[in-house]
């Protein structure tokens, strides 16, 4: 697309740029009737040819509905009208940059930077919210996907927000983070499930690093300071404002909720996009994640491959750091029963590659990890066809773990289209309970939430 040599503009990575409703989708196999809701996922989309050197990061966000109800299924799909993607449909061209391509002149009634709005999307308080980790949420209509506006909890939320908030399971609240290039670098937060902020608390982490995610007990938050580091200066010598500096290491801190107070563990340098879950159990906190050994955001290869680790963080005085790979298989976006978020966990679900290493983010399978027993089932369509995100719907609010579906939408190479997949998640190897074919292709995305019908 674009003529582009772009890997992230060409293929199923490339943008679908119409919008459209459609209705009664083509099934095959049955949709459970209990699933009634809509599945919501999001991604880069870039409405314009872009100006500049595009970064998977920089596309405008796409939010991708799919509405289950009665056993059938219906698609819907928006741009999020963030002000930047409105100035430029207004101008019929992309005006803004990216991550790796500022341009040096911008017009003065706009933002240097434009929230894209691409990367993760959750229900909240009666809202859709699309998020994007530098910036402030865009507010969504839920069922026309129309967009409000910004969403910054009355004006309480004065920075960015993390893409990857945790519901916390006691109450509904919502925890999170946002992280800025200047002090205070990371700032944590909670609001209430009716969408009141009620928290907020900055974090001296001594270091500007891009943090995409953290993680939440019942008592702690967790949050690893990676040594990929905000270096605005070099912006202004035509370098990356991204560094990797591995001698810094990786120091991770856990912030007791009550309390405030930190403690730090300082780990060899490695990078890790998502946590899968953190529990404390025996006087330590487990955080299972996946993590690269190194992170490349100077260009559009990641470098590294993600693997499945866990971190096992002793609270005691002088409390020692365990760290291991639990699995050779690289996966990414790691999912778990929500229910469970913060507690002890058995299972997480996970988009991954079996084979020869691709070494980044092109996954052709979908894996279930025992995290206790140990052990991985692997639902795999064949054919080169890839999935995204695997999104847990339990059965029952009151089902035990793991009783439920998992659901993933996968591109067809050979066919250009997409379906999404409704697996049970007892049977996960099994045959998928129903293949719901989308009308185009869905574009590779990021992340995408479950959000049931009131
Ligand atoms: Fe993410």
């Amino acid at each position: 697309m674009w003529n582009s040599d772009n890997p992230f503009l060409n293929g199923n990575y490339a943008p679908w740029r119409e919008e459209g409703d459609a209705f009664d989708l083509e099934v095959e196999g049955e949709i459970p009737r209990e699933l009634n809701g809509a599945l919501y996922r999001i991604g880069p989309n870039p409405h314009f040819k872009p100006r500049g050197r595009y970064h998977w990061f920089d596309g405008d966000g796409m939010v991708h509905g799919f509405i289950l109800k009665d056993g059938r299924a219906a698609y819907r799909n928006r741009y999020v009208k963030t002000d930047g993607l409105r100035a430029e449909m207004s101008a019929g061209k992309a005006l803004f940059g990216g991550l790796l391509d500022q341009p040096t002149e911008m017009p003065q009634d706009l933002p240097p930077f434009k929230n894209a709005a691409n990367t993760n999307i959750i229900g909240y308080a009666n809202r859709l919210l699309a998020l994007y980790e530098a910036s402030s949420p865009h507010e969504l209509k839920p069922v026309t996907l129309e967009t409000v506006g910004i969403f910054n909890f009355a004006d309480k939320l004065a920075g960015p927000m993390t893409a990857h908030p945790k519901f916390d399971p006691a109450n509904g609240d919502l925890l999170f983070f946002g992280y800025q290039p200047f002090p205070p670098y990371v700032t944590w937060y909670r609001a209430d499930c009716g969408g009141n902020l009620i928290e907020s608390r900055p974090i001296d982490t001594g270091l500007p690093v891009m943090m995409h995610d953290f993680i939440a007990t019942d008592d702690y938050a967790i949050f690893f300071v990676c040594p990929s580091v905000f270096r605005i200066e070099n912006a202004a010598a035509g370098k990356p404002i991204m560094a990797w500096e591995p001698e810094l290491g990786t120091r991770i801190g856990a912030m007791n909720r009550k309390t405030g107070e930190l403690k730090w563990w300082q780990a060899e340098p490695f990078f890790v996009f998502h946590f899968l879950n953190a529990y404390e159990e025996n006087g330590s906190l487990i955080v299972d994640g996946c993590r690269m050994s190194a992170l490349d955001m100077t260009g559009n290869e990641f470098g590294n491959p993600p693997l499945p680790w866990r971190w096992t963080l002793n609270l005691g005085n002088g409390g020692s750091l365990k760290s291991e790979q639990v699995d050779d298989v690289s996966a990414e976006f790691p999912r778990l029963d929500e229910r469970l978020a913060g507690k002890k966990h058995r299972y997480g679900y996970f988009a991954a590659f079996r084979g020869d290493d691709d070494g980044g983010f092109g996954f052709n399978c979908v894996v279930k990890r025992d995290c206790v027993a140990g052990g991985t089932e692997y639902q795999d369509l064949g054919g080169n066809k890839a999935p995204g995100e695997p999104v847990f719907v339990p059965r029952t609010s009151g089902s035990p773990e793991d009783d439920g579906w998992v659901l993933s939408v996968w591109y067809d190479p050979a066919m250009d289209s997409s379906e999404l997949l409704i697996q049970d998640s007892r049977d996960f190897s099994g045959k998928p309970i129903a293949r719901i074919k989308t009308p185009h292709r869905v574009p590779f995305g990021f992340h995408g939430n479950w959000v049931p019908a009131e």
